[in-house]
């Protein structure tokens, strides 16, 4: 998929730098022309020479290093790449791309060059959560750069939380996503995504435990494939990239609502949000005191968003929804399909580690409608963001499949 693709990695001082030697592989087995250029931190944690021998090329680290630019200087690799990925992206070289400073040769050029740039941030959780990290990454996000990661879970420090570097196969999917052909190209694709919030009083809310990185993942692949995108979303903490149409709702009512007034105008419409089924049936005016030993919220069921859209009979889209399963999982998602209406689910196994809500993996069965018999198509536990585009190719091939049918 890369091949005559000139891809420029940059590796900052971090431990995961011991990664860039099998990303800098696996990128170079997908066909695509790697350089490397390291901090001087990062010399640190993997050698140049490791890097110049996996990559096949010469590694810079100096911007003042006399050979370097006599033979392809810093001007020169700017404008050879057609892409930049920054992994690790420490803390402080993310601060430092962000101020726009050249005090490095990696700094340099990225500033020097008009390629697209990724960052995969690796730091400790607590310097990934700071307010700077945070207002950095959010600045970086504004002008167009991607951010890459970063995951969760248990950090070399001992730590727990966000902030370990996406695995080498993970970001080699996200560059194989950049020069993806834009198969959805002049398509509006609708996604929910998150959870809903179904108020009992002024303060409390019955909830789920949906992050919205599933949906905000198949918005940003969409958008990657070349589609105009609407995202309804539940309340999450996440951002979507400039570009998507982002309608904020809160509950399942509202969503409702969203989703039938853009549905018509959308060809692919795709519910990945976890709505709550039933809704408290009064919601009292004001916070409900604490007093007898027990409570009941009395509850009504709410209307179900995908089966309204796949009813439409003016302009319906085509349909996909997922099923979030503990049991039974494969049966109770074609059940599903088939009482919704729908063209196509995902079942998603939830009860299974490692994957489901709030994870940043996953892994899906997709079932369609295969003139009169239902298909399917295991995709495999990966990254949320490749798993979201392997999906992206299975609902546009089937789109485009139901249009010639019809
Ligand atoms: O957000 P993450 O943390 O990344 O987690 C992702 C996820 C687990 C939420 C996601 O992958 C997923 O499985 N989403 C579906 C969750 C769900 O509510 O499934 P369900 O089986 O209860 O609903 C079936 C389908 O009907 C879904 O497409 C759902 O969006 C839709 N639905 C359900 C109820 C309702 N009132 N209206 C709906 O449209």
């Amino acid at each position: 998929m890369l091949k005559n693709r000139n891809i420029l990695l940059a590796i900052s001082g971090g431990i995961a730098a011991y990664k860039c030697a099998e990303l800098t592989r696996r990128l170079k087995d997908s066909g695509a022309d790697v350089r490397v250029v390291m901090t001087n931190a990062a010399k640190a944690f993997i050698t140049p020479l490791t890097m110049q021998a996996v990559s096949a090329n010469p590694v810079a680290d100096d911007l003042l290093d006399p050979a370097f630019e006599a033979a392809m200087g810093h001007i020169e690799l700017a404008k050879w790449a057609d892409l930049i990925v920054v992994a690790p992206a420490t803390a402080d070289i993310i601060a430092r791309i962000n101020a726009g400073m050249a005090n490095d040769l990696v700094t340099t050029l990225i500033l020097a060059s008009s390629a697209p740039l990724a960052i995969a941030p690796a730091m400790n959780q607590q310097m990934y959560r700071a307010a700077a990290t945070q207002e950095n990454l959010a600045n970086l996000t504004r002008r167009g750069v991607k951010i890459w990661g970063p995951a969760q879970g248990e950090q070399a420090c001992g730590d727990v939380g966000p902030g370990r570097m996406l695995e080498p196969m993970a970001l080699v999917g996200l560059v194989e996503q950049q020069f993806a052909a834009k198969t959805l190209t002049g398509l509006t694709v609708t996604i929910t995504a998150g959870p809903t919030r179904e108020a009992i009083d002024p303060v409390r809310f019955i909830s789920n435990h949906s992050s919205g990185k599933m949906g905000y993942a198949i918005a940003e692949a969409a958008m990657a494939l070349g589609a105009k995108v609407n995202l309804i979303s539940g309340k999450v903490s996440l951002k979507a990239s400039n570009g998507i149409d982002v309608s904020a709702v809160d509950s399942a009512l509202q969503m409702h609502k969203a989703a039938l007034a853009l549905a018509p105008a959308s060809d692919i419409f795709i519910a990945c949000a976890a709505v709550a089924d039933y809704r408290p049936a009064d919601i009292s005016e004001q916070k409900i005191k604490k007093s007898a030993d027990s409570m009941t919220v009395s509850m009504i069921k709410n209307p179900d968003i995908v089966a309204d859209v796949a009813a439409l009979t003016d302009n319906r889209p085509f349909t996909v929804g997922f099923a979030a399963e503990t049991e039974n999982v494969e049966e109770h998602a074609k059940g599903k399909m088939q009482r919704k209406k729908l063209d196509m689910i995902c079942a998603n196994d939830v009860a299974a580690s490692g994957q489901g809500f709030n994870a940043d993996d996953n892994a899906l069965t997709v079932f369609w409608q295969d003139q009169g018999d239902i298909s399917s198509q295991a995709l495999g536990l990966s990254n949320k963001s490749v798993l979201a585009h392997s999906l992206l190719e299975l609902v546009v091939n089937h789109y485009h499949t139901q249009k010639t049918i019809k």
